[in-house]
């Protein structure tokens, strides 16, 4: 929401959820279509803007114990140099975001505090830099325009995306920003759909800290010297996909488990699985689980597993949990960014 306190503050405020594939990560960035869902963890971000002659943009994260000064100069420099070199630091991105709203209103001479804060564990395959991107688009827009049009935010937060992680797929940026489930290809209109029951998820952290734009460049490496075997597991992803799309729709969940172990197998195969996701892969399995995998990047990060209701998602996380995981049942959203 914009508010001119004494007509000359601009404030705006905005939040947005975290993310979980369920089918075809990877292979997402080659051009195979993928599933993911708004997970009802959320980013949040504030930010007050003043005209001024001196332009500077300061974010601050109190949970990073992170605050930084950005000058017009560096937002330029930021907004110029295109994609990741290797060298971003965490805020970079954000204040790239604010770089192309800038852009977007034509805004000179500004004095802007940003305050960003998330409930998603960092580094785990929840898409939490691609969430702390899109509140943050949201807030600058909400600030000069008073509302947030979600597809606007999606395609500003993709830059961020981009300079966080190299080449990403944008699935996380667009699952995150409309909220739902997306049926997703890249470069293609994403298809949105309305979740109508709640999906019984359980998910666990492994904790184990690893690189999305690494391990995506492991899979590129790997497509290169195999590139007969890999097509065609990105074939069978394709596949998974779209079975899993229609088990979705069909509320089938005994057809969604057997897809997703399938689809875990296959990262399993293109290098990007680790033993300890395996280990609880099979934790929730043996605990009845319908179906197990590795989201996101895998490497480390997350696994999610399907049970047959909420009361069996509350056992196999207990026995994820007896295993030593960060365990928690999911609660999905339909509610990608917002105002606040
Ligand atoms: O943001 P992560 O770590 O959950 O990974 C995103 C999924 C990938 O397919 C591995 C990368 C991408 O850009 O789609």
């Amino acid at each position: 929401m914009t508010m001119t306190d004494n007509g000359s503050n601009m404030t705006g405020c905005a939040t947005a959820p975290a993310k979980v594939i369920l089918f075809g990560e990877h292979s997402v960035v080659h051009g195979t279509p993928a599933i993911a869902v708004a997970l009802n963890l959320r980013s949040r971000a504030q930010v007050k803007i003043k005209k001024s002659d001196v332009s500077h943009l300061i974010v601050k994260s109190p949970a990073m114990g992170l605050e930084v000064s950005f000058s017009s100069d560096r937002l330029r420099t930021l907004g110029q140099a295109s994609g990741s070199n290797g060298n971003a630091t965490p805020l970079d991105p954000i204040a790239l975001g604010f770089y192309h709203v800038l852009n977007l209103i034509e805004m000179n001479g500004f004095d802007a505090t940003l305050i960003i804060d998330s409930e998603i564990p960092i580094g785990a395959g929840l898409g939490s830099s691609a969430s702390v991107a899109t509140s943050s688009v949201g807030a600058f827009l909400a600030a000069f325009n008073g509302e947030v049009d979600s597809l606007q935010v999606r395609e500003i937060a993709f830059r961020s995306e981009e300079l966080t992680h190299g080449k990403p797929s944008g699935i996380d940026n667009t699952v995150i920003a409309l909220g739902g489930l997306v049926y997703f290809i890249k470069g293609q209109k994403p298809e949105r759909k309305e979740l109508s029951t709640e999906i019984p998820l359980v998910i666990a952290n492994t904790r184990i800290p690893r690189s999305t734009a690494t391990l995506v460049s492991n899979v590129a490496s790997l497509f290169k010297r195999k590139q007969k075997a890999v097509q065609n597991l990105f074939d069978s992803i394709s596949d998974i996909v779209e079975q899993g799309l229609h088990a979705l729709l069909k509320n089938d969940l005994e057809d969604l488990g057997e897809l997703m172990n399938i689809n875990h197998g296959i990262l399993h195969a293109l290098g990007v699985s680790h033993p300890l996701l395996d280990r609880y892969v099979w934790v929730a399995r043996e605990s009845g689980a319908l179906g197990a995998k590795l989201t996101g990047a895998g490497g480390g990060g997350c696994m999610i597993a399907l049970a047959e209701n909420v009361h069996h998602a509350s056992e196999i996380k207990q026995e994820l949990i007896k295993a030593g995981a960060d365990a928690f049942t999911s609660v999905l959203t339909n509610q990608g960014v917002e105002t606040c």
